[in-house]
């Protein structure tokens, strides 16, 4: 797990944009996983920019969304189908029929999450999957004590959650208890994750999540065991890791230089392509 830390949200937002960048850049298919929520906002911001100055083409890119509320149809106001949609889907390239997302009104759920795990499968995998944190660990809506290996499914949300989220709802008695969400083992699926965590709320998650026991407790903990996660962390929300100064160390020292010989030999790939 590699923590990346910097000064405030704008600049985890750019920092994480580089790294989507980079990893898009270096394949003409792409299996984009995506989360809602306030985090990643920026993110697709700069993603958005990105698309505008031609930096990002999503014509090639394929879009799973982690979760949506169950009960709500996508053109409900409030469902995660229109929060991406308002704040990514409709500002660049994608094409309608390659943005996959689970349905809140399926009338066979277990087969619905069952197909959706197909479709993932049938794309060859999630290539980078981005990620929020709650402030109970959750990851996708996992929340504790979900099994560390669990597939994509319907789950309850923990009075705390449905507390985080009102504000994306009129009255908090609007926030559905359901969702379907991908699950822990889905998530552990995909080739790259980068988790981003933003403000003094998340600092606890963020601690237990890196530095914590491998614990259906904290369901984000679960990511110690997976070999390409890429932590971007503001310096609020990493205030509680007791080895902050090690990561910046590691950072300097061993990312950066691992990061910048991979690009040097997706450059060196891309200049054997011209030539050829
Ligand atoms: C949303 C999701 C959640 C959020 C998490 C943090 O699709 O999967 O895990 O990432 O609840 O939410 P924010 O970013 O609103 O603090």
């Amino acid at each position: 797990m590699l923590i990346v830390i910097q000064s405030d949200k704008i600049a985890v937002a750019r920092y994480a944009y580089q790294l989507v960048r980079n990893r898009m850049q270096d394949q003409s298919t792409f299996v984009l996983g995506l989360a809602a929520g306030t985090t990643p906002l920026l993110l697709y911001r700069e993603m958005i920019m990105g698309f505008k100055i031609k930096e990002l083409d999503f014509s090639g890119v394929h879009t799973f969304n982690l979760d949506e509320y169950v009960g709500l149809p996508p053109d409900h106001p409030q469902s995660y189908y229109s929060f991406m949609r308002k704040y990514l889907f409709k500002h660049v390239n994608l094409e309608k029929e390659n943005i996959h997302f689970l349905s809140g009104i399926s009338k066979d759920m277990e087969k619905h999450c069952q197909d959706y795990e197909k479709q993932i499968k049938q794309l060859g995998g999630i290539d980078l999957q981005i990620l929020g944190i709650g402030r109970n660990g959750h990851i996708g809506f996992n929340e504790p004590v979900s099994s560390l290996c669990s597939r994509t499914m319907v789950r309850a949300l923990m009075p705390g959650t449905i507390d985080d989220n009102k504000h994306f709802f009129y009255r908090e008695g609007d926030v559905p208890r359901w969702v379907l969400t991908m699950g822990i083992g889905t998530i552990l699926d995909a080739k790259n994750i980068l988790l981003l965590a933003t403000g003094p709320q998340k600092a606890n998650a963020v601690a237990s999540m890196v530095e914590g026991p491998v614990t259906s407790m904290c369901p984000a903990s679960a990511l110690q065991m997976h070999p390409e996660v890429t932590v971007v962390c503001d310096e609020a929300a990493a205030a509680k890791l007791k080895q902050r100064e090690l990561y910046k160390w590691l950072f300097e020292n061993d990312y950066q230089v691992r990061e910048q010989s991979r690009m040097k030999l997706v450059h060196k790939k891309t200049l054997v392509r011209v030539n050829e």
